[in-house]
């Protein structure tokens, strides 16, 4: 009876009402600053149905290194070496966020670049006309919205210009020509970019459709061509010199760029040896059968000894490049860039890895293109590498 009444009575309605009013407050507040919280967080999880949508929202979705130190950023570690060498694509997917990788190398980088750009222009500088839309786009989004976002400690997007804190300079955001933006570009990022655009095929060939051409670029650091030389060129036509590519690329490569949908960003590495640690290598670095035969040739005779190139062990490196490849959303162009890593053989002995680069080199004479071997010119450097790479004696 007294429960009955003590339930019906004004004043315990109010008391519960009340309640769950508050209750009602609580998981609204809690569902805000929840939502407030994750947004702060730098690295935002998309749900995996979002994952493989490839929103071109993802170029936006940048997340500031805030505490970011160029001067005490140590370059990227990059092993991608294998047992035997398989050519593949070798892609994955990576976030907006590692488009561009920076670290305490870029003085000195930047430095070789802009003389490079003085002094080389042509053969690190081209473009065509048609690829004057891309590159705004792709100037456009990266002063406005990824280098202000990504390296707040380096850069302040002002009104009309991108500030460089560290040297007190202003980049406009307006590129003046299309020469002067592949130009800014290659002052101020250490890193190659390649512009590519369908071109539809020629009537004559008799097939429809269309394949990927280069159509501009700023490239300083060629691992072993002219890049000059490949403008114009199908991706085929690119890699003529590149064994087993035809059989083992050309029909994935292509169909990858074809269906590759803006917001999806992929990378990859290669790796290989040099006998010099130029940045700049238009030439060497690579080798063709023709030029091994020649070598091994003197006025057509074999000769006893093939003639040896003169290189010290301690001059070669372990050559890198962090590639990536992604379409802009705007003007439909695929851009290819690269950055140029280098290590000095005795760091890859000191960090243990000296037996696993030693076997990775037998291996490029062993996987699905054995003329790798040669390619990569592993017939000049490879045995006294291997030595070093070894610890055994005549690898000095
Ligand atoms: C998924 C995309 C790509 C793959 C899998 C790929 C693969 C390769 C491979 C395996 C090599 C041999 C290099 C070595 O290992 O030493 C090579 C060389 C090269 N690639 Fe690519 N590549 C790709 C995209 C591109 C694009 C978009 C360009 C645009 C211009 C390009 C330009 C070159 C050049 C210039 C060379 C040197 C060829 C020479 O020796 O003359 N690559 N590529
Ligand atoms: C921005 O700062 C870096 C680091 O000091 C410098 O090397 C680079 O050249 C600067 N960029 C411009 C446009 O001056
Ligand atoms: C590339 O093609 C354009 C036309 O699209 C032509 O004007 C230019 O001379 C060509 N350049 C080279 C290096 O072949």
């Amino acid at each position: 009876m007294r429960d009955t009444l003590f339930h019906q009575s004004p004043l315990w309605l109010g008391i519960s009402g009340l309640l769950i009013i508050l209750l009602a407050f609580r998981t609204v507040w809690l569902r805000v600053s929840n939502s407030k919280t994750r947004s702060s967080i730098s690295v935002p999880a998309p749900r995996k149905e979002l994952q493989s949508e490839f929103s071109v929202d993802s170029y936006d979705q940048i997340d500031p290194l805030e505490e970011f130190d160029l001067d005490n950023e140590e370059p990227l570690k990059i092993r991608p070496f294998k047992d035997k060498y398989y050519l593949t694509m070798g892609i994955e997917n990576i976030a907006a966020n590692d488009l561009i990788v920076m670290d305490k190398t870029y003085l000195a980088r930047i430095n070789l670049r802009k003389h490079l750009i003085n002094t080389h222009t042509s053969d690190v500088l081209a473009y065509n006309p048609i690829i004057t839309p891309a590159v705004t786009e792709y100037y456009t989004y990266l002063l406005t919205i990824y280098l202000p976002r990504r390296f707040p400690t380096i850069y302040t997007l002002h009104p009309t210009t991108l500030f460089n804190t560290t040297t007190n300079t202003h980049i406009p955001l307006t590129p003046p020509s299309t020469a002067a933006a592949l130009r800014i570009l290659g002052e101020n990022i250490d890193t190659d970019f390649l512009f590519l655009l369908p071109t539809p095929l020629p009537p004559s060939s008799g097939k429809e459709g269309s394949k990927y051409t280069l159509q501009g670029f700023i490239t300083c650091f060629p691992s072993g061509f002219a890049t000059l030389s490949k403008l114009n060129l199908s991706l085929a036509d690119i890699h003529a010199p590149v064994p087993g590519y035809a059989e083992k690329l050309e029909r994935s490569m292509d169909k990858f760029f074809a269906a590759l949908p803006a917001g999806r960003i992929v990378r990859r590495c290669n790796w290989g040896v040099t006998t010099d640690d130029r940045l700049f290598a238009m030439s060497g670095n690579h080798m063709s059968e023709d030029e091994l035969r020649d070598r091994r040739t003197h006025n057509g005779k074999e000769e006893e000894e093939e003639e040896e190139e003169v290189f010290d062990v301690k001059d070669c490196v372990l050559r890198i490049e962090r590639q990536t490849l992604h379409r802009l959303p705007r003007t439909g162009a695929v851009v290819f860039a690269f950055k140029t890593y280098q290590y000095p053989l005795g760091d890859i002995v000191d960090e243990g890895n000296g037996e696993a680069l030693a076997k990775a080199i037998e291996g490029l004479g062993e996987g699905n293109v054995p003329g790798m071997k040669v390619y990569k010119r592993e017939v000049v450097w490879g045995e006294r590498v291997k030595r070093f790479l070894r610890g055994e004696a005549g690898g000095e």
